[in-house]
């Protein structure tokens, strides 16, 4: 069966379908390569050869030799992350602003094949493309995703595991949180016993397991991550959320003993001081070696539920972090309680309450921040699906998949308009996940809908329609042994 053209998630902002025409790939289609497009040409192939079982030979030519041409080009009139895709009976032609525009459009032209090019051996099928023309462009800058690898800890392959998955949905960062009460999972080098003790066992909710990323680790994981045109975003969250910090280093508590390691799931209990040096000198290595770890522009101080620092304390410590991270030459990232000051002009605020109203976010938008945007009750995917639901939690209500993606992002708050946002996205928490399937069952199919609100010009949003594209990605999760949630909202074939 041919797809249609504009099925794909997140849905195009121009298709032009030719039904005259397709595109079949055949054990004679070549992939031509014009400079600058190598890299990702060589992605295609290595997407498109396992299950066709074509060679799918990458020469450096416009038109390359062979039964069909698929071209991969730059045109430096479209912006970075735009794309166009042309399918005619003769070729395929794939023009990118830039490389991650040229990944987007191997991205829809994966979608618009069979689901079984998503398996890992070869299919003898028909691989055919629809005809037409898409054009396409992100509505925002940020699309993102967050995985809290503190609570439960998650190895450097689950985490390349859940980029592959994010970036077929055009997500382009990563958010890793990842320190919490319960673990700390990044080798400080100059603060050794952070991983040495609070990474180590028992630590985790319910003890659940130890885990860290070494230096290493985490380059290797920002690497595979900037292959996908994603940018992790590193949170290390302060000044609360820090008891996994205090165990190991009794110097950063007010009265210099260590507390009791934690591994329950309260929150709101720990606190840096803002008063001691140990604190800032702490922050200054954490955030320097963060930063030198970091290519990607932002470093988030998480800022989040310090109910158990002053408000005034609250004001002085954030103060302090912030210009560490400016003066590292990076934005700072923070959960909106961090607008409670006044912040530098490159700060981001991370809206995720679910109260309507919110001063200090307008404010920070008011004084021309950014604004992203991550509103529990919509965007929060460790929220039970249903009451049934054995994963997840539900402080902020369920979270079925009509209402993660019938919501408008501009809309959410009061002076929080178009102009002020950088984007979306979607957090996941792990104090109830334990595995990578866990994750994925949360995650979809509820992130594609956040993936839409992130890119999809909003008048093209439909619930019906995307509801209907969303079925097609059931077999597709199934050839990749991603497991998901079979939402009953969604036309699910048998
Ligand atoms: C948060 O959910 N505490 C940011």
């Amino acid at each position: 069966m041919i797809r249609e053209l504009g099925d794909v998630i997140p849905v195009p902002a121009e298709v032009r379908p030719d039904t005259a025409v397709r595109f079949h790939f055949d054990a004679g289609t070549a992939i031509g390569a014009t400079p600058g497009t190598e890299q990702v040409a060589a992605y295609l192939a290595d997407i498109l050869r396992p299950a066709t079982g074509f060679d799918l030979p990458v020469t450096p030519a416009e038109t390359p030799e062979g039964s069909g041409a698929v071209a991969l080009r730059l045109d430096r009139s479209l912006a970075d992350e735009e794309y166009r895709l042309e399918i005619t009976d003769g070729g395929v032609t794939l023009t990118g602003g830039a490389s991650a525009g040229l990944f987007y459009a191997v991205q829809t032209l994966r979608q618009l094949l069979p689901a079984e090019i998503f398996a890992t051996t070869p299919h003898g099928i028909g691989w055919t493309l629809p005809g037409g023309t898409i054009v396409d462009r992100p509505r925002f800058a940020y699309r993102g995703a967050m995985l809290d690898v503190a609570r439960h800890f998650f190895t450097v392959d689950e985490v390349k595991s859940y980029l592959d998955t994010l970036a077929q949905f055009k997500i382009n960062h990563l958010h890793l949180h990842l320190t919490d009460d319960q673990g700390w999972r990044i080798e400080i080098e100059s603060w050794p016993k952070l991983t040495a003790i609070s990474g180590g066992d028992g630590t985790g909710v319910d003890g659940a397991g130890p885990g860290f990323y070494t230096r290493d680790d985490y380059t290797e994981i920002v690497a595979y991550a900037a292959n996908r045109y994603v940018v992790i975003v590193p949170e290390i969250d302060m000044p609360g959320h820090v008891n996994a910090a205090q165990v190991a280093y009794p110097e950063l508590t007010a009265d210099g003993v260590a507390p009791p390691q934690r591994t329950d799931t309260a929150v709101g209990y720990s606190s840096l001081v803002a008063g001691k040096p140990e604190t800032y000198a702490f922050v200054e290595d954490v955030l320097r070696e963060v930063a030198e770890l970091t290519p990607g522009p932002y470093l988030h101080i998480g800022g989040d539920e310090a109910q158990a620092t002053t408000a005034e304390d609250y004001r002085t410590f954030i103060q302090r972090a912030l210009a560490v991270v400016t003066g590292l030459g990076k934005s700072p990232v923070g959960w909106h309680e961090m607008a409670a000051v006044d912040l530098p002009p490159s700060a981001v605020t991370q809206f995720w309450r679910i109260e309507a109203m919110d001063d200090g976010t307008a404010r920070a938008a008011a004084g021309g921040g950014k604004v992203l945007m991550s509103p529990a009750d919509r965007t929060y995917l460790d929220m039970k699906y249903t009451a049934e639901s054995p994963l997840g939690l539900d402080w902020a209500g369920l979270l079925d998949v009509e209402k993660a993606y019938g919501w408008d992002p501009a809309e959410r708050l009061p002076g929080v308009g178009e102009q002020a946002l950088l984007g979306v996205e979607a957090p996941l928490w792990s104090e109830t996940l334990r595995s990578l399937a866990d994750v994925q069952t949360m995650a979809f199919p509820r992130l594609p809908a956040i993936a839409e609100i992130g890119w999809s010009p909003r008048e093209s949003r439909n619930w019906e329609s995307f509801r209907h594209r969303l079925a097609a990605c059931g077999h597709r999760w199934r050839l990749q042994g991603v497991a998901f949630h079979r939402s009953p909202e969604v036309p699910w074939p048998a």
